[in-house]
């Protein structure tokens, strides 16, 4: 499973990138806000322009998803054209991120909007990653538009059918894959059970057709959804800097080290002299 990291922090991306573990980077607006409030509290001021220009040079060549912030197709399309045209000749590793559907509310007007800008944004050869997908017929539209990624959002799914049953959670409490029983019946969100049932599905249904769009495991909140999201097929998991550095904690291996490192005696330590 390729790893992205889910953060528009240059020091975590830089940081990431030199574990030499990293194949891609993904922000959305929200994240933009955070690291540009926490720059600004700091008395920085921010050149989005070239800050944006130094991620996709720390990225070193690996795709960067950029999201627009229009909710109509034409301004979806305009933006994306704009991003692309404007940052793709840094590092050429400009991915333009457009939500499967833009409505605010359910039964707007603009349903389609989402899906006609994948559409006409890749038929022009810009990559592009579909994102805000809560079902696998989302994915599946995403994936006939021709879009390269999709983003399903395994812990919003998870919060959202927590907060639907009035279960209290920490944002990254540990959700089980394959839902959690309530007065004897499995609680979901329209047959997916899971954030991490919602991303199977989606690999599920773009596998059973040959699609070549990448299932992007995303809204990952904890390591163990992330090695979930490998076990679910994912091609890829974008995952917040904290989650990454999750991936190589356990509690005995610090045990094992301390061992370890309280046993070596003089004569061994010697040959590292
Ligand atoms: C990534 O592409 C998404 O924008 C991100 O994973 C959302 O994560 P969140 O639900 O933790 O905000």
């Amino acid at each position: 499973m390729k790893i992205f990291i889910d953060t528009a922090k240059l020091e975590e991306i830089e940081e990431a990138y030199s574990l030499g573990i990293l194949d891609g980077v993904t922000t959305n607006p929200s994240l933009i806000k955070k690291i540009v409030d926490e720059l600004k509290e700091k008395g920085e001021k921010v050149d989005m322009e070239s800050y944006i220009t130094d991620i996709l040079k720390a990225a070193k060549g690996t795709p960067v998803s950029l999201e627009v912030i229009g909710t109509s197709y034409e301004d979806m399309v305009k933006e994306g054209k704009k991003l692309f045209e404007r940052f793709n000749p840094v590092a050429d590793n400009v991915v333009i991120k457009i939500p499967v559907n833009p409505s605010t509310e359910d039964g707007s007007e603009n349903v389609f909007d989402g899906i006609k800008a994948v559409k006409e944004l890749s038929d022009a050869g810009i990559p592009v990653n579909c994102t805000l997908i809560f079902t696998p017929e989302q994915a599946l539209m995403a994936a006939k538009a021709g879009a390269k990624f999709v983003s399903p959002f395994a812990g919003r799914v998870d919060d959202f059918i927590r907060a639907n049953n009035k279960i209290e959670f920490e944002k990254t409490d540990y959700f089980p894959v394959e839902g959690i029983e309530k007065d004897g019946k499995v609680l979901d969100d329209n047959g997916v059970v899971s954030g991490i049932d919602l991303v199977s599905q989606c690999v599920e249904v773009l596998g059973n057709y040959g699609f070549e769009t990448e299932v992007i495991a995303a809204s990952i909140r904890n390591p163990r959804q992330a090695r979930e999201a490998a076990l679910a097929g994912a091609g890829i998991a974008t995952l917040p800097f904290d989650v990454i550095k999750g991936l190589l904690a356990h509690s005995k291996t610090a045990e094992g080290m301390k061992k370890f490192v309280g046993d070596v005696i003089e004569e061994y330590n010697v040959l590292f002299k």
